[in-house]
């Protein structure tokens, strides 16, 4: 069970009510995607109470606090981002009242607890959108509505495109038939983006924010934070064909969207303890990421670049310095993670021939599968890449999964796949199911202990192996990966927290060495072992080999003190 640790830079981080509000610059936070985390009622689909109920795994490992992806009233249309009520949980997933008691329940255990919302976009199950196709003028105005170009109308308004793939605009329809005007989904067609230029949107926000946070919530992964102000007029893209993610684009990281930001900091700041931001912001650089947290702006901003990176030593160390050079410019922690619930399983990612440059993401997703993944070493770096990103400064983000060393499942039939990319992109980009398939608690059952025995299948299947990779199986086991997450996590409070200190020392071909304080970290991307530093062995992610030399895509900690 958990030791009684002292929490980052937090007098008493244990009681959350009462702790230093520090603790968000050195937390490491467990992302629950809730579907796929543990199912109570045996319906195949994970729940608020099957989180309840496993809420002991996250104390075990020795997680600071975790964030639950969208848990609200939902059609479904993109797993939960299409919410239909901000303030209220999804039925499938539970009610109100137990997600109180869940707060309740972290809370006691020393978890804090972070929620998402959503505000680029609602679901065209929200009353609002369904009174702007009824006609409600008031209500129109809270969304993106124009009309089409072309002979009647017939085109879309500007030429961008969803980021699942088509077109970013659904026309409308009277109940007669007759054509109208198109409205603006970044997203699923299901996904109506909302008018941040009106009042009544960024009003309605602050009342969700404060309905969450009066409950004890802790703060919100900002959903896609850098798409809510659009350039005014709607100006085409006009992108050069092969543009990635990092071509600028009216759609996406405004300077207008810092005001929102900054409102959304006072009514944090307003809360004892203040409550927290994280963004989700896909932007073209560490410098644009860092004006996200500017000191009256978010708290943190995943750096997503570490996650894109190849397991090439000269790029994690350039990504890590860059990053750690941005957010420091503003005071701010950096943010890594490795993982989540949008992109392959980095096991997965590991597996298959690195390329020069950081991942293009949608480009590995639909070219990847004909290259067999080699899922040993895969997990030999995933193991080491851990090891690299827990001895970072800064927070860290652990996907569910993926402290049991779960790959990408690539193989999921076609006909069960339910991410709106696989349709959108016209069954060219099989979509992000392969990294939400329901996770394995016992080495046995039908489910692996995922629902109650007796319940029907999971939403999607588990790989039978993943029976050697449950949570019963690898808790008792000092070789396994979570053995590895859970003493990384303790030696981590032991050793590394609250130094601010870090230097990227020269080291040869293929190994990156990151000093903080007493703490030398060695990464060997190479393939023929390495020496380490002298000094006292922590931990490493594999044993070591002959004369303790670090093998081949492996990471270990040591020290001089
Ligand atoms: C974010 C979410 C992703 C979702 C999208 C639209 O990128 O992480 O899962 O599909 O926003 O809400």
């Amino acid at each position: 069970m958990r030791d009684s640790r002292p929490a980052p830079g937090a007098t008493d981080a244990r009681d959350p009510a009462t702790a230093d509000t520090g603790w968000w610059r050195e937390a490491v936070v467990y992302q629950v995607y809730v579907r796929s985390f543990a199912d109570s009622d045996g319906d195949g689909l994970g729940d608020v109470g099957g989180l309840r109920a496993r809420l002991p795994h996250l104390v075990d490992l020795g997680v600071d606090a975790l964030w639950i992806n969208p848990w609200y009233p939902s059609p479904m249309a993109d797993g939960g981002y299409d919410v239909a009520d901000y303030r209220d949980v999804e039925p499938a997933f539970g009610t109100l009242a137990d997600a109180e008691e869940l707060l309740a329940e972290a809370h006691a255990a020393g978890l804090r607890v972070l929620l998402d919302v959503v505000p680029n976009h609602s679901s065209d199950a929200h009353p609002w959108f369904r009174e702007a196709l009824a006609g409600s003028a008031a209500a129109r105005a809270r969304f993106v509505f124009r009309p089409g170009r072309g002979p009647a109308g017939a085109e879309p308004p500007n030429d961008w495109e969803s980021a699942f793939g088509g077109p970013a605009w659904t026309r409308t329809h009277a109940a007669d038939g007759t054509p109208g005007d198109w409205y603006l989904h970044l997203f699923a067609p299901g996904q109506p983006d909302f008018d941040w230029t009106n009042p009544e949107v960024r009003e309605d926000f602050v009342r969700t924010l404060r309905f969450w946070f009066d409950r004890g919530v802790d703060g919100f992964r900002i959903d896609v934070a850098h798409g809510l102000v659009k350039t005014e007029g709607l100006p085409d893209a006009d992108l050069p064909p092969g543009a990635d993610r990092s071509h600028p684009h009216p759609a996406w990281d405004q300077d207008g969207v810092h005001e929102i930001y900054r409102e959304w900091r006072r009514i944090a700041d307003s809360y004892d303890p203040p409550r927290v931001f994280v963004a989700e912001a896909w932007v073209r650089s560490s410098e644009r990421l860092a004006d996200y947290l500017r000191p009256d702006e978010l708290h943190t901003a995943f750096q997503f670049d570490f996650l894109r990176a190849p397991w090439r030593a000269d790029l994690l160390r350039s990504v890590a310095e860059e990053a750690l050079a941005a957010a420091a410019r503003v005071g701010a922690p950096s943010t890594w993670v490795l993982s989540n619930h949008d992109v392959p399983r980095h096991v997965t990612r590991y597996a298959r021939p690195q390329p020069e440059a950081v991942l293009d993401l949608d480009a590995y997703r639909e070219h990847s599968s004909g290259q067999v993944p080699d899922l040993a070493t895969g997990l030999r770096r995933a193991r080491a890449a851990a090891l690299l990103m827990l001895a970072l400064p800064g927070t860290a983000y652990v996907y569910q999964g993926e402290e049991l060393g779960l790959e990408e499942v690539e193989d999921l039939p076609d006909a069960l796949r339910q991410d709106p990319v696989w349709v959108q992109s016209g069954f060219t980009d099989p979509g992000r199911d392969g990294c939400r398939v329901p996770l394995p608690w016992t080495g046995e059952g039908p489910s692996l202990g995922f629902s109650p025995s007796g319940a029907g299948r999971p939403w999607l299947p588990q790989p039978p192996h993943w029976a050697g990779l449950a949570v019963d199986v690898q808790r008792d086991d000092p070789a396994s990966v979570l053995s590895l997450y859970r003493d990384a996590l303790r030696l981590r409070r032991e050793h590394l927290l609250g130094r601010d200190d870090v230097a990227f020392p020269p080291a040869a071909p293929g190994v990156l060495v990151l000093r903080r304080g007493d703490v030398e970290v060695t990464v060997n991307t190479t393939a023929e072992p390495v020496a380490l530093p002298a000094g006292r062995l922590l931990l490493a992610s594999t044993p070591l080999g002959d004369g303790g030399l670090l093998p081949a895509d492996a990471a270990a900690w040591t020290t001089r003190g």
